[in-house]
């Protein structure tokens, strides 16, 4: 059996044929085809204004400049994400605050982030990770309470509610990543989701050189070139059109795997917050064995990937001083990521794949069980 790839996005004809209409128009640049793909994300989303962009991590900067976050600010960033969360705040001038996350949802503990809040505090970010809502109804109580703004990192949260509202909507500003491994894909891309005024009209110009349309050459703030492109938009609408093919088929990876790997005390899933509902991205187990299981998958040729590593550990991070970790069981975190496993998850994986990923993993399981059976 060839290589089966953890991850890969599903392209064909149909981006093609979208693609290639953009290239005969000769308008490569931002237009017609960006203004379509922010209309269907403000119906998919239910926000009142979309905004593309050229990817997730200056749309993370772009919310936290329409905020007025920088110098002497300081925002509350879950300890287990992808490190473009932390970085958008360093970038913006702002101090990243590092808050625990709870070992059952791997999303930001809300127990932790009212013990973070000091007087710079200005805003929390929570992160839904792997296609799962963060408890954003105790994240709305307290930012409530202590006046703080919310800004949804929800780049892997593409179809993901909380209480009926799509998550990137439910705070001030939120937004969805296009990176080639997500949900879906534009190559590289995002989208900005609010429904506030003021922050869209913020970050029109922010990404447009600082002025509200392009072809003027007045600029009302400094802005920069966060621009999307109609290529891009092209790609995203055929994806839209799978969108809920894609969301069905991984819901559908997520159950096989749940259902035909062999009870097991040292495996479990991800658990969910109450009144959401998650889009299986990524089909993951929590297991002791990760490290040796991982080893085994590999040798049969069955590609599989960690979490992302604690930002509290990163070497990145060590020296610098943007990031302040308060409240932070490294420990917690670590232990996270040593025993977190993403299995093969990708829309186009067929049934014998599947079984050849399930028949492998029990397989481990069972040697290991004789092992253990064999010395006690
Ligand atoms: C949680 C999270 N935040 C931010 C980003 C950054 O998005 P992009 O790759 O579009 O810049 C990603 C992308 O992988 C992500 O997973």
């Amino acid at each position: 059996m060839n290589k089966i790839i953890q991850i890969y996005p599903w392209i064909d004809k149909e981006e093609l044929i979208q693609v290639s209409k953009v290239i005969k128009s000769t308008f490569l640049t931002e237009n017609k085809y960006t203004k379509k793909f922010e209309q269907k994300f403000r119906s998919i989303t239910g926000a009142k204004y979309a905004i593309a962009i050229n990817n997730w991590t200056m749309g993370l900067f772009c919310c936290l400049k329409a905020l007025n976050i920088g110098k002497n600010d300081e925002v509350i960033v879950p300890d287990i994400t992808f490190i473009a969360s932390a970085n958008a705040v360093i970038l913006a001038g702002a101090k990243v605050i590092l808050c625990d996350v709870d070992s059952k949802t791997l999303n930001i503990s809300t127990s932790n982030i009212e013990k973070l809040i000091s007087k710079r505090t200005k805003a929390i970010m929570p992160v839904h990770l792997y296609g799962n809502s963060c408890d954003m109804t105790k994240i709305l109580k307290i930012a409530k309470k202590h006046n703080l703004k919310i800004i949804e990192d929800a780049a892997q949260g593409l179809g993901v509610f909380h209480k009926k509202k799509h998550v990137g909507t439910i705070g001030d500003v939120g937004g969805i990543s296009f990176y080639g491994n997500k949900l879906i894909t534009t190559g590289e891309g995002g989208i900005i989701l609010t429904n506030k005024k003021k922050i869209y009209n913020e970050i029109l110009q922010l990404k447009n050189h600082g002025r509200k349309t392009k072809g003027k050459f007045i600029h009302e703030k400094i802005g920069y070139n966060f621009m999307f492109t109609d290529l891009q938009a092209a790609i995203g609408l055929a994806q839209i059109n799978k969108l809920k093919k894609i969301i069905n088929k991984k819901l559908k990876i997520y159950k096989y795997y749940k259902s035909h790997i062999k009870n097991n005390e040292d495996i479990k899933y991800i658990e969910k917050v109450d009144k959401t509902l998650s889009v299986y991205w990524f089909s993951n187990i929590i297991t002791k064995q990760a490290s040796k299981l991982k080893k085994f998958l590999s040798e049969k040729n069955i590609q599989t990937r960690n979490c992302f590593y604690p930002l509290s550990l990163q070497p990145c991070y060590k020296k610098n001083n943007s990031i302040i970790k308060k409240y932070v069981n490294k420990k917690n975190s670590l232990n996270i990521y040593k025993s977190f496993l993403s299995l093969p998850s990708a829309v186009q994986i067929n049934i014998n794949e599947l079984n050849h990923v399930i028949k492998n993993i029990n397989s481990f399981y069972e040697k290991k069980n004789k092992t253990i059976g064999k010395f006690s």
